[in-house]
């Protein structure tokens, strides 16, 4: 099988990062990591990934007097790797239209709420603050704007009485930890195709059944 050779971007700790990694270790799995690259040198991802055999680059942005610089440099770097498609897993730059326009519909990014909901930080925090009874994690597509673009898949987490944004955050990233990989697996697959600002689902997906929160039986 030939599998879509995909570059992850960090700037943390990559937990996302690793769920990804080990996804793809699978042997069905139709995509491979060929790189890591981090723009913060000390993010913890980068000794995971190296663990994990996977090759990394440090692309330091305060290195760079322009962000055209920087990211030449990463368009580079991800070419160099021969990457296909790129994964952003808590990469915390702000890309320029020049870099998102290079690889449209070949970025995926994953965000921790139920978007259009909550762009943008402190998702766990603005979800407790309005009040919502369902949140949850995205991947899309990376358009200019921030947290936008065509959805490829989301999980929905119910809030729970007592919740803080730790424990809300820590069960969404439990999601997100699954989400990742599947999102990748319809996209590297071909299952999951975009088309200008739509998403084409093939084949046609069974409807799960809605999640009510507070739950209907008490
Ligand atoms: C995740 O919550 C992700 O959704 C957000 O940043 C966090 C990164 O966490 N974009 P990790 O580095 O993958 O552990």
């Amino acid at each position: 099988m030939k599998k879509m050779r995909v570059g992850i971007l960090i700037s943390g700790r990559g937990s996302n990062m690793v769920s990804l990694i080990n996804a793809a270790r699978a042997s069905d799995y139709p995509a491979e990591i060929v790189t890591v690259i981090s723009n913060r040198p000390n993010a913890g991802g980068l000794k995971l990934a190296q663990d994990a055999g996977i090759a990394t680059v440090v692309i330091d942005h305060k290195l760079y007097a322009t962000r055209m610089a920087f990211e030449a440099k990463l368009h580079q770097s991800l070419r160099d790797a021969g990457v296909e498609l790129i994964c952003s897993a808590g990469f915390m730059r702000m890309l320029t239209g020049g870099f998102v326009d290079r690889w449209k519909n070949r970025q995926l990014n994953i965000h921790p709420s139920l978007l259009p909901a909550f762009p943008g930080l402190d998702t766990h925090e603005r979800a407790l603050r309005e009040g919502v009874r369902i949140h949850g994690c995205t991947v899309h597509f990376v358009r200019l704007e921030m947290d936008t673009g065509p959805i490829v898949a989301q999980a929905a987490v119910a809030v729970q009485p007592g919740d803080t944004p730790e424990l809300l955050g820590a069960r969404v990233l439990e999601a997100e930890h699954k989400l990742y990989p599947h999102a990748l697996r319809l996209v590297a697959s071909g299952a999951v195709r975009v088309n200008e600002e739509d998403i084409r689902f093939a084949p046609p997906t069974d409807t799960p059944s809605p999640l009510f929160s507070p739950p209907l039986k008490p």
